[in-house]
């Protein structure tokens, strides 16, 4: 099948009927997907195996933070347009189009992709798939599977009665799609409601036109449709998602050379973004990549190059890793370095768990990571978060928590901004700065405006940006800094020698 955005012979008009519509897996992606479809005017019945979700959604609640979210699902429970459900029966029975929406996250032997919650999905609605229909992966999943899913569905499918997937070319049986998604977590109502493109992966004209049917509200808005095979659709997403990390380590790796010379990595970055061939977006240094998609993603791209014979072609990927995870290291030797090269029995204030803003995931978080070095090192490390902190007292229990800054600032001897909550944004130096022990921050996601806080007495350190003292050359690349006094509410003594910052690198 070519690819393009010209078929328009099998467009259908958004006026046209529209097929009814099942999502298999409500997790993030699926209950996100879920609530927007029936948004956009279709019936949806969601399924899953977790009882105790299905009773929440069904509720009106939404088991995970989403903005918007929950003020949509409750809108569209009322209209009837959508419901949720334990059961796959019953979903086989009333949908046109099978959104599959489950996770595949990283194998816990290896960088692969856990492909198990995707394969016992398939297997366990293809034999109850007995009149014409098109299921649609949307999860996200290495090269090649999709072409391995259509042949499972081609032989467990009652409605295919044994034909060949690659034969079977109008909806008589049962075909397969594969239409990656790109939402942002914080974004998702947005990303779904007004994607920036469609990627169809589809195997006949007919499979498209369910698939245009299915998203006609969202053509009609002027949406792009790349229409595509199984494979180059697949590697859209994992292709985008590297590309973006890509990106950010860049941006990263351009901070270490920054603090090697007391450049400043902002102004380099935001020269940079003016060319339109760089752009600024994705282009903002801090402390990394995180989340339950990035990381995973680049681990499982690599994986599957390999196994297909040109790991060669993303080696650059297994760097783009490391100097991801270098900057958490970093954010840990500058804390270290501003408290004289010692972190045992400090009383950190570490602002963020999430790995982003408007998120209460802390999968792969580099905040929760960066907190767990800190009192790996001895730190009496208190962790703030406005939504996050249940989620991250689970993942990282041996921290203690709060939800308001005020509550445990006080004779903290460092903060450490590793979240950009807006909140934290508009913290006000002035007040903080009477809580704290010592007016020493560390804003490693460059969230803050460093002037405000300088006059308000405090120290402002942020990695890539210029600490007023150009560094001598380092044996064994260890960072040394010279950093400018630290005064707290004491007028604690001030420190302005260089110094050798003693925590190693860490993994
Ligand atoms: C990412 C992609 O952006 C989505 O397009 C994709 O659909 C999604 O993964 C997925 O695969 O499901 P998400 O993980 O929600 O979305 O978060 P991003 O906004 O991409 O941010 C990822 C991480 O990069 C965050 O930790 C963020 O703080 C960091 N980041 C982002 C930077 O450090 N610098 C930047 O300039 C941008």
């Amino acid at each position: 099948m070519s690819t393009s955005d010209s078929h328009e012979d099998a467009a259908a008009p958004d006026s046209g009927p529209r097929p009814r519509l099942t999502v298999i897996g409500t997790g993030y992606l699926g209950a996100t997907h879920a609530v927007c479809m029936a948004e956009l005017g279709f019936e949806v019945l969601a399924v899953d195996v977790d009882h105790s979700k299905i009773e929440r959604l069904s509720a009106g609640e939404i088991p995970f933070f989403e903005p918007d979210l929950a003020d949509l699902l409750r809108a569209n429970l009322a209209t009837g347009r959508l419901r949720f459900t334990t059961s796959f029966e019953e979903i086989a029975e009333f949908g046109d189009v099978h959104f599959v929406c489950v996770g595949t996250p990283q194998r816990p032997d290896g960088y692969g992709a856990d492909l198990s919650h995707l394969n016992a999905a398939i297997e366990r609605l293809a034999p109850l798939l007995t009149r014409p229909c098109l299921v649609v992966g949307k999860s996200t999943v290495p090269a090649g599977t999709a072409a391995g899913i259509a042949r499972t569905l081609a032989r467990l499918a009652p409605a295919n009665a044994g034909a060949d997937a690659d034969i079977v070319s109008d909806l008589a049986g049962v075909q397969l799609a594969w239409n990656p998604e790109f939402l942002r977590e914080g974004f998702a109502v947005a990303d779904t409601l007004h994607p920036d493109r469609l990627v169809f992966g589809v195997a006949s004209p007919a499979a498209e036109g369910a698939l245009r049917a299915a998203f006609a509200p969202v053509i009609a808005q002027g949406v792009p449709v790349i229409v595509t095979d199984y494979a180059t659709a697949e590697l859209v997403k994992t292709a985008a998602n590297s590309f973006l990390a890509t990106k950010i380590s860049f941006i990263n790796a351009m901070a270490e050379v920054c603090e090697a010379v007391d450049a400043d990595v902002l102004t380099l970055a935001e020269a940079l973004s003016h060319d339109v061939r760089i752009g600024g977006n994705f282009l903002r240094p801090g402390v990394g990549f995180g989340g339950g998609c990035l990381p995973k993603d680049i681990r499982a791209f690599q994986a599957r190059a390999d196994e297909l014979g040109v790991g060669v072609a993303l080696r650059f990927l297994r760097e783009i890793d490391e100097i991801n995870n270098r900057r958490r290291d970093r954010v840990v030797d500058l804390v270290a370095a501003a408290l004289d090269g010692t972190l045992a029995r400090r009383r950190l204030l570490v602002l963020g768990a999430a790995f982003k803003p408007n998120s209460d995931d802390v999968r792969d978080s580099p905040a929760l990571a960066v907190a767990d070095l800190l009192a790996r090192t001895g730190a009496d490390v208190t962790v703030v978060d406005p939504v996050a902190t249940p989620n991250a007292r689970r993942a990282l229990p041996g921290v203690t928590y709060s939800e308001t800054v005020e509550d445990v600032a006080a004779d903290a001897d460092a903060v450490v901004l590793l979240t950009e909550w807006r909140q934290f944004a508009e913290l006000d130096p002035a007040r903080l700065g009477q809580l704290v022990r010592r007016k020493l921050i560390i804003d490693a996601r460059h969230a803050l405006d460093g002037d405000r806080w300088r006059q308000a007495g405090w120290v402002y350190l942020a990695p890539g940006r210029p600490t007023g003292v150009i560094p001598s050359p380092v044996p064994e690349q260890r960072p040394r800094f010279g950093l400018p006094a630290a005064t707290g509410p004491d007028g604690a003594a001030a420190r302005d020698a260089e110094i050798d910052a003693p925590v190693g690198r860490r993994s």
